[in-house]
């Protein structure tokens, strides 16, 4: 559109996960996955942390990935309805154990194949490019009690079959493809996102560590992959974003600040760059952690990928100490509630120009195009008398946002597209919640699961596709 910020081919729309989203746990030929066995409720965290080992489902707990807002069977409808917003791109996850339900498989599912040939097709009938991440954290349960899931480098190779079955299997109609979702997360929830679990008395860190390498030569392979299947295809890496502020201008609080970001941004170092960063050699020190690198490795990392994307809630803090102020988790990292800032109901803080300075700081260090795939305010949504949901704190939390990106883009970045997180209602990652609410659209289902997944499009629905309209002209 002439006259806007935002570039002619930017792209506006929304994310969901498969294993957040889509239910049917056990039809299709699926197979279990970590996220179908982590619980609602007090279990659920020790579960995440791969402190608790859950490997089999129990009578007495409840796990809302199982029916999740039933995407396997409404997608249809649901996508009718990002079209109607207006929607340009749509993030979703494919479920690994819907391909290979046991993960070690050779030849993927057919029933799986075609159940995501359908969506994608769904998605380009109305112009929306899908934009699809392979490992979304969703592990194929079998390749955990087998193998120990990515401590084994087995890993790389199935990951790699599965990878290249969905390159060729969506050849021409998925073009944008993430290899791990926030793969930082696995230094901070190690078994909902990559499926770690911890032996009494191991070191941690060297598990943790040696897993992170093996997923950063198998997102290198596939990127390869990807490439040479075709050559249009682009492959992302994806990291959960927000730099750290440090808590005072002290000299060790701006250290402890820069070392909270280097811990995440580890991870895009090596998958932009192609080779692990000088100071990663004093974490390894540090943490007693001897990793174990082939030359081939080292050879494979070299495929980098095509682009950066980041999700983006909030801004974190640090300190020296981090005992010096109230503590809060936000997206798994730990940070310091900082008094400039506003609040979301869950403790995260909503802080727009965190944003801008983020995508500053990532466009700096790479000279990647960015894409940010991931922005939201979870709230409590209540219908009012007339059965609608007036959430105008979700449309000021978008606006401000997209405001922010804009700015970056000003600031000459080059960014591809603004995705907002949980554009339909769907079960949180962090809290297994369904209260915890994202969308533009409304699901009836509350948090131990009983509903009957109406879908209500909220105020915010119409706001979004105004401003996908007017391309992000008019954000009132
Ligand atoms: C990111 C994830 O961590 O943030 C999503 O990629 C997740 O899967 C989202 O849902 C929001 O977090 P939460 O915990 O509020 O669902």
């Amino acid at each position: 559109m002439p006259g806007s910020l935002f570039p002619q081919d930017f792209l506006w729309g929304g994310a969901i996960a498969a294993n957040q989203a889509e239910g049917a746990c056990f039809e299709g030929g699926k197979g279990l996955s970590i996220a179908d066995v982590i619980p609602y409720g007090a279990n659920r965290h020790p579960v995440k942390m791969g402190i608790e080992k859950r490997f089999k489902l129990r009578d007495d707990e409840y796990y809302p990935s199982h029916l999740a807002i039933d995407f396997y069977h409404q997608y249809k409808r649901d996508i009718a309805l990002m079209a109607e917003m207006g929607f340009s791109v749509f993030r979703t996850s494919i479920a690994w154990s819907r391909l290979f339900p046991r993960g070690d498989e050779v030849t993927p599912n057919p029933e799986g194949i075609a159940y995501y040939l359908d969506l994608f097709n769904e998605c380009k009938k109305y112009h929306i490019e899908p934009l699809v991440t392979l490992c979304h954290f969703d592990v194929p349960m079998h390749l955990v009690t087998e193998y120990g899931s990515w401590r084994d480098r087995k890993m790389i190779d199935f990951f790699v079959t599965y990878a290249k079955a969905c390159f060729e299997a969506f050849d021409g109609i998925v073009k944008y493809w993430l290899t791990f979702n926030e793969i930082n997360l696995l230094l901070h929830t190690p078994f909902s996102s990559s499926g770690l679990v911890f032996e009494e008395g191991e070191n941690s860190e060297q598990v943790k560590y040696q897993a992170a390498h093996h997923q950063l030569v198998a997102s290198a392979l596939a990127t390869k992959i990807a490439h040479e299947v075709n050559a249009q295809n682009q492959v992302g890496c994806m990291l959960a974003g927000g730099g750290y502020y440090p808590w005072s201008p002290k000299p060790e609080d701006v250290w402890a600040a820069m070392e909270k970001d280097r811990e995440n941004l580890f991870f895009i170092d090596v998958q932009v760059r192609g080779y692990y960063p000088a100071y990663a050699q004093r974490i390894f020190r540090e943490n007693k952690v001897t990793l174990l690198v082939t030359e081939e490795d080292e050879q494979i990392l070299k495929n980098t990928v095509d682009f950066v994307s980041f999700s983006y809630y909030a801004s974190r803090c640090a300190s020296a100490d981090m005992g010096d102020g109230t503590n809060l988790s936000i997206n798994a990292a730990q940070s310091l509630s900082s008094p400039y800032i506003k609040q979301s109901e869950w403790g995260w803080g909503i802080d727009p120009l965190g944003l801008r300075l983020t995508a500053n700081m990532l466009y700096d260090r790479y000279q990647k195009p960015l894409f940010l795939v991931e922005n939201g305010l979870g709230a409590h949504d209540k219908l009012n008398e007339d059965g609608e949901i007036i959430d105008d704190y979700r449309t000021d939390y978008h606006r401000s946002h997209i405001q922010a990106l804009g700015d970056a883009i000003a600031d000459g970045i080059p960014i591809m597209g603004y995705i907002s997180w949980g554009c339909i209602d769907l079960v949180s990652a962090s809290t297994g919640e369904m209260s915890k609410r994202y969308g533009f659209v409304y699901v009836d289902k509350d948090d131990q699961g009983a509903g009957s997944l109406t879908r209500i499009r909220k105020k915010s629905f119409w706001w979004y596709k105004k401003v996908i309209a007017s391309h992000g002209n008019d954000l009132y």
